[in-house]
């Protein structure tokens, strides 16, 4: 990992945390079906309301060269620019209603991004890095990846091993290894009532 993208967090904080981050530049070395697995089990066990487990995902391997040629077309082109590198692409959707009920799951998009938080770290301790991704055509994807209505979009994920950077073009090359920032706590922290501050 290039030094400076390590989260510069206050003490305490895992290392697994500090340690994951979203390249762009992949390397062509392919993900082990038994590596992709375990990083599908670890999202698998992610938290969600009711546990519907509303996640699922869509996933084009390099190997598979017409499928993973279509997903990628999926992506804007700023994307596809540094994701086609990667040997693994994933879209993930989200069932909007409760199984149990029919009635609608407003934490299903959320519950996703958990499951994909799991994904992310799980990724990490296998030495591996995933990237997700706003931007792609979802209108296009819900036709040609055969998406019911009865789900909505996560993000769409490229997963794989470190890259050079030196193999992305200049804008790129400069945000990968740009130094990792966050908003400070004091921004995000509040006490009972919105804004107010809270003593950290
Ligand atoms: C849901 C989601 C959508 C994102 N969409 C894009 C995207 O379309 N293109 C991109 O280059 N990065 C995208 N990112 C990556 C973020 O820009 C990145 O996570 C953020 O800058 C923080 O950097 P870090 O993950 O290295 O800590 C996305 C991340 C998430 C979680």
């Amino acid at each position: 990992m290039p030094a400076d993208k390590s989260a510069d967090t206050l003490p305490g904080v895992h290392e697994l945390i500090r340690a994951r981050w979203s390249p762009r530049a992949f390397s062509a070395r392919d993900v082990s079906s038994e590596d992709l697995k375990t990083i599908l089990e670890a999202a698998r066990w992610a938290a969600s309301s009711f546990n519907e487990q509303p996640w699922r995902f869509l996933i084009a391997r390099k190997s598979d060269p017409e499928a993973f040629a279509n997903m990628l077309s999926l992506l804007v082109p700023a994307n596809q620019a540094w994701a086609k590198a990667a040997p693994v692409l994933m879209i993930m959707v989200a069932k909007r209603t409760f199984s149990h009920s029919g009635a609608p799951n407003l934490y299903a998009v959320h519950d996703t991004g958990q499951a994909l938080a799991h994904l992310f770290l799980q990724a990490t301790t296998l030495g591996l890095h995933a990237h997700g991704m706003a931007g792609f055509d979802r209108e296009r994807a819900r036709k040609e990846l055969n998406i019911p209505d009865d789900y909505d979009f996560g993000a769409a994920v490229a997963l794989g091993y470190l890259g050079s950077p030196d193999e992305l073009p200049e804008q790129q090359r400069e945000k990968e290894l740009a130094k990792r920032t966050r908003k400070p706590l004091s921004e995000i922290v509040f006490g009972a009532s919105f804004g107010e501050p809270f003593a950290l």
